[in-house]
C-alpha cells in the first residue's frame, strides 16, 4: 500500500518495480492506475481502519506500507506493528518531516541494524502497544 505521492514517484523510475504483487495506491482523487501498466494496481480512500478492515476481508492480512503521510496516518491509528527505517548518509539542509506530529510518543523496540557498504543503515524495530 503506497501513498498517492509515493505512487507518482515510483511511476518516474520507468520499470514498475513491485511485479504482480498487488498494490493499493491511496488517494482521495482520480489517479492513474493505467500508468504502471500491470493490472494489479488498484485505489482505495478512506481512514486507516476502514481500509485495513476491508483488504483483511479479501484475504491481505499482512499489508506493506510507504510514504511519509501515509505511514503518518497508519501510525495515529495503531495499525503499525513493525518499522523499518533506512538513513541515507547525507545531512539535509531542508525538507519534510519523516514522521511529523504525532498525538503522543511512541516507544519502539530494536530489532536489528544492518548496514551496507553504500553507507545506508537500516534499522528495524517492533512498535511497542
Ligand atoms: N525515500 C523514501 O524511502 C521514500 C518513501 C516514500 C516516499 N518518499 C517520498 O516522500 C515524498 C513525500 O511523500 P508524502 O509523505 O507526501 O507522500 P505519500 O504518503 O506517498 O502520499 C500522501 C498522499 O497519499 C494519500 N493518502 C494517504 N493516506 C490516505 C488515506 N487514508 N485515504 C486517502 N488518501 C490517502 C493522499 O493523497 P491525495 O492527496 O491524492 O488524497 C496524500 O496526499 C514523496 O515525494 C515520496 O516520493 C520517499
Amino acid at each position: 500500500m503506497i501513498g498517492r505521492k509515493t505512487y507518482e514517484k515510483v511511476l518516474t523510475f520507468g520499470a514498475w518495480p513491485y511485479g504482480e504483487k498487488r498494490v493499493v495506491v491511496l488517494s482521495s482523487r482520480p489517479v492513474d492506475l493505467v500508468a504502471a501498466g500491470v493490472r494489479t494496481v488498484e485505489q482505495m480512500a478512506g481512514p486507516p481502519t476502514e481500509i485495513v478492515s476491508q483488504l483483511a476481508a479479501s484475504g491481505a492480512h499482512h499489508l506493506y506500507i510507504d510514504g511519509g503521510i501515509t505511514i503518518q496516518g497508519f501510525l495515529r491509528a495503531g495499525l503499525i506493528q513493525r518499522l523499518i527505517i533506512t538513513r541515507v548518509p547525507v545531512l539535509i539542509g531542508d525538507g519534510v518531516p519523516l514522521f511529523g506530529t504525532l498525538p503522543r510518543d511512541i516507544r519502539l523496540l530494536h530489532v536489528a541494524t544492518r548496514h551496507y557498504q553504500s553507507g545506508l543503515v537500516q534499522s528495524e524495530y517492533h512498535v511497542s502497544a
